[in-house]
């Protein structure tokens, strides 16, 4: 069984982003999973507040989830073509402390998906995120790409993508991400 875990960037209730990894729960190929994480509830970065309280709950329970997966799945927004605030700074708690960094992201299989009302599909966010990564010193996916566009009429009235073209993309971009997986 292969695991991963899906963290959308965005905190928004009928965010696409998290369509995509609700999509993606269904369309996984067979012997593997996505479980869905959140970023809900992780505060505001601030060195004073960690050297006095700690990581707080929330980052220590998707710390635990990354840790226990085969592999992450960042679905991310693009806010002003690039990564949004918020996406970061879950991030950033995540590398929380430093010398957990190995532990939780080192040689980590991870993948980079997205989208967007607009039409490029958040192509400059995910080129954005590559710095970040680099820095972890994950294993990244590279052999594909999911960029979204246009996501708003590809959803039914419940916000799930029902397009048939997107659903057969994102089935094929989490089967090459598991392959990846399975061939380390
Ligand atoms: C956006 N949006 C946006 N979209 C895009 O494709 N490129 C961009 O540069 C931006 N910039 C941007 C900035 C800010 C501040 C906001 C609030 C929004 C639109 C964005 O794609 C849209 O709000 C999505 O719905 C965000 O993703 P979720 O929350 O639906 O997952």
């Amino acid at each position: 069984m292969t695991r991963i875990i899906g963290i959308a960037g965005s905190l928004r209730r009928s965010s696409w982003n998290a369509a995509i990894l609700r999509a993606a729960v269904e369309l996984m190929p067979p012997e593997s999973s996505l479980e869905i994480g959140s970023i809900a509830g992780i505060p505001l970065y601030n060195e004073d507040d960690e050297t006095l309280r700690g990581i707080p709950p929330a980052v220590t329970v998707l710390k635990d989830a990354i840790v226990a997966a085969d592999g992450l799945l960042l679905a991310t927004p693009e806010y002003n073509n690039s990564v949004p605030g918020v996406a970061k700074n879950a991030f950033d708690w995540l590398t929380r402390p430093a010398r957990d960094v190995p532990r939780v992201f080192r040689g980590r299989p991870v993948a980079l998906a997205g989208g967007s009302p607009g039409g490029f599909g958040t192509l400059l966010a995910q080129n954005a995120w590559l710095p970040v990564f680099r820095t972890l010193g994950v294993d990244f996916w590279a052999g594909g790409r999911l960029l979204v566009s246009r996501v708003a009429t590809l959803v039914d009235a419940d916000g799930n993508i029902t397009d048939e073209p997107t659903r057969e993309a994102i089935r094929a971009f989490m089967a090459g991400f598991v392959a990846h997986i399975r061939r380390r």
